[in-house]
């Protein structure tokens, strides 16, 4: 078991855009040790999900899954996925606003919109290809993980200061 350190907001590495796994990698001892190490790390640290970049390595791989996660309690499970090389594309305009922790940006939540549900694809550690559709928290967290692959971290999501409206311009019946 091997439990790596998880790069901290502020560290160039994770605003790299990491590259993609090539073909022949796949079921490599390299790759594998990477998922295993990945595993290994969300497990000890409680995470929702982790992307290579936050262990230091620019492959695109993320792995996630909830049982139940004392991070966030409410969330409803998700079987563990290991995605390589993942595409995702909303299914729709729909947004919704979810609390977001990050183990690169400890001790710190914020409400984050994201596209409310989509379809996913990617290639599996054994080298399958895996399409899902997903919605709610399973969409939040392919976002949140690819988003670590093209370099960007919740905080970049924050919808601007500015778009908090004076309540006169807000239309009616939204507020809750
Ligand atoms: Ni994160």
């Amino acid at each position: 078991m091997v439990v790596r350190s998880v790069l901290l907001l502020g560290d160039p590495r994770l605003r790299e855009r990491s590259l993609p796994v090539p073909p022949d990698a796949i079921g490599s001892p390299e790759l594998n040790q990477l998922i295993d190490d990945l595993r290994d790390t969300m497990a000890a640290r409680e995470g929702a999900g982790l992307a290579a970049p936050q262990i230091g390595v620019l492959w695109r791989v993320v792995i996630f899954g909830i049982t139940h996660n004392r991070r966030y309690p409410e969330a409803p499970p998700i079987p563990e996925t290991i995605l390589i090389n993942p595409e995702w594309t909303p299914l729709d305009e729909e947004q919704e606003s979810g609390w977001e922790g990050c183990l690169s940006v400890p001790g710190r939540r914020a409400q984050i919109p994201r596209a409310r549900r989509l379809h996913y694809q990617a290639l599996t550690p054994d080298g399958q290809r895996i399409q899902r559709t997903v919605e709610g928290f399973h969409a939040r967290v392919v976002q949140h993980e690819g988003d670590h692959l093209n370099g960007v971290l919740f905080p970049d999501r924050l919808p601007p200061a500015d778009s908090v409206a004076p309540e006169e311009d807000a239309e009616t019946g939204v507020s809750g």
